[in-house]
């Protein structure tokens, strides 16, 4: 089950290594940057979404890895999860320039990937960090809150059937907010007490890049 899911992911892998048409494929490759595909167990039971890498993230290759990593670190460690029991992953795959935001065209791009990657690891869970994450899933499961602002819907659980079955997305402040911002980072920590109910007994396995 778990091996058949890490060859589905590793066909997205290459997918998006040979992403030729994408607008970020040639700033990519000047740059030596990897494609960030996505990191943690493939049998996930929670499973977060971010934007787009960063320059951290494009040089190794891993989501979530410079300073608003280890805010998502700081954040899973306070409800007693480390990333080898979640799955983290971005909507684009691929860095755009000087971090700016991920334009429609990009994210129409990238979406099937992610699609896919939901498909396989089937979360009970999806928590999205930040409004491009939120605004994205929540049109994907056509949910009725998708017009709503992120300071509305954070830390609120919401029921959407996947292709799989039921699944909760649960939307949250992207971690980058806390950075500078105490009190976001209290609403962060709050918000993320909603996960607890999730978390299941067993424990998994190495971490898996891919
Ligand atoms: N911000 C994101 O949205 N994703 C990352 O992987 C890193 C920073």
């Amino acid at each position: 089950m778990s091996a058949d899911r890490t060859e589905q992911l590793r066909a997205i892998r290459d997918a998006v290594l040979n992403l030729t048409e994408s607008p970020l494929y040639e700033y990519r490759t000047l740059n030596k940057y990897f494609p960030v595909l996505g990191q943690g167990d493939h049998n996930a039971t929670i499973m977060f979404i971010g934007e787009a890498p960063g320059k951290n993230e494009a040089e190794t290759g891993r989501p979530f890895c410079g300073a608003s990593g280890r805010v998502l670190d700081e954040l899973l460690a306070s409800i007693d999860l480390r990333r080898e029991d979640v799955y983290v992953t971005n909507i684009l795959k691929d860095r755009p320039p000087n971090n700016r935001d991920p334009l429609k065209a990009e994210i129409e791009l990238y979406a099937p990937f992610l699609e896919r990657q939901i498909d396989i690891i089937q979360p009970k869970v999806i928590a999205t960090l930040g409004r491009f994450a939120m605004g994205f899933i929540l049109r994907h499961f056509g949910a009725s809150q998708a017009n709503q602002k992120i300071s509305q819907l954070h830390g609120s659980a919401i029921t959407v059937r996947a292709s799989y079955g039921k699944a909760v997305v649960l939307p949250l402040f992207h971690p980058a907010a806390a950075l500078y911002n105490a009190s976001q980072r209290d609403t962060l920590e709050a918000d993320f007490q909603v996960l607890k109910q999730f978390i299941s007994q067993e424990r998994s396995t190495p971490m898996r890049l891919l």
